[in-house]
């Protein structure tokens, strides 16, 4: 039995998905009710208790990073003898600058699961494609999607190849003690994005690059400052690059990371393609 926690989410349910279809039980932590291939036990990951009630049993948590109390969390993990963690990290962590609040909580989730005695595999995912649901409002407005970052190359990643990536360390032998950078198969700009999303959706799309200031008050509205002063650290002063296309997934799960343009065929539905 595997506990899942984050398993709404776009990662988290990529992770229960594929230990699902391999035959693995899968616990789910959930905050309230949720449509999952999988057993659901209620629980918040800010609350070390709640972690532990949903234990039993379990020889293996897929863990977010940068929740409150995590090293009690992580002692209830050690105490119910989970044999592995696989925990959700980011490249932000490879900055190892402290002074970044996204690196921060990354840098720290990943310390806090090396002090806790259980073997444990990191996962650093770059972008995620299902960032792109960020778009959403502007494709319902209209045909143009403006975004930040207009010349930051990304090599994003589908949230499915986490998942196959965190099933297969739990579920194969070799990846204890193992950091996997994660990438998409190409580096894409958002303008290449939008292009591949547009013809994903039989839509002639155009991409408008934000000005630092436009993009400042955008993210200013969406997120706490220090996670916009963060996000412009990476990508505007240039100080995280996740432009290089890594062979990871392909090493760990034995398949190539699947294209942007997949996951924009596989999501046209949500995006408002009636005939998909
Ligand atoms: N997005 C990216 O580009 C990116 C890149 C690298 C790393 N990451 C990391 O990946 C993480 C997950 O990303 P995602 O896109 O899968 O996130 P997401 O879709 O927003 O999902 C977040 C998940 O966490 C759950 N959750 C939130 N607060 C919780 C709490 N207090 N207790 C228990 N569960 C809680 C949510 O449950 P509810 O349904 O109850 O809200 C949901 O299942 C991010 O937080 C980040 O650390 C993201």
């Amino acid at each position: 039995m595997i506990l899942v926690t984050g398993a709404t989410g776009n990662a988290g349910r990529a992770v229960v998905g594929a230990l699902a279809e391999a035959g693995e039980p899968v616990r789910a932590l959930v905050r309230r009710e949720a449509d999952l291939p999988a057993e659901l036990a209620t629980g918040d990951l800010n609350d070390p208790a709640s972690v532990a009630a949903a234990l039993e049993g379990v020889r293996g948590v897929f863990l977010l990073s940068g929740y409150d109390n995590m090293a009690a969390t992580l002692a209830e993990i050690a105490k119910a003898g989970v044999e592995r963690v696989v925990l959700l990290s980011a490249s932000a962590a490879e900055t190892g600058n402290p002074a970044n609040a996204v690196s921060r909580y990354h840098i720290e989730s990943e310390a806090m699961v090396r002090e806790s005695g259980v073997p444990w595999t990191i996962l650093r995912p770059r972008t995620f494609f299902a960032n792109t649901f960020r778009w959403l409002d502007q494709l319902r407005a209209g045909d143009v999607v403006k975004d930040a970052f207009p010349d930051v190359r990304v090599a994003a990643i589908d949230p499915l190849d986490i998942g196959a990536v965190a099933a297969t360390a739990f579920l194969t032998d070799g990846h204890e003690g193992q950091v996997y950078p994660l990438t998409g198969p190409q580096s894409l700009l958002p303008a290449d994005r939008v292009r591949l999303l547009g013809e994903a959706l039989g839509r002639d799309l155009t991409f408008v690059g934000l000005s630092d200031e436009e993009a400042r008050a955008q993210m200013s509205a969406a997120m706490p400052q220090m996670y916009v002063d963060a996000f412009f650290d990476f990508f505007a002063e240039g100080n995280l690059d996740e432009s290089p296309v890594l062979p990871t997934v392909e090493q760990v799960t034995g398949r190539p990371p699947r294209l942007f343009a997949e996951w924009a065929a596989a999501n046209a539905a949500a995006f408002g393609r009636t005939d998909v």
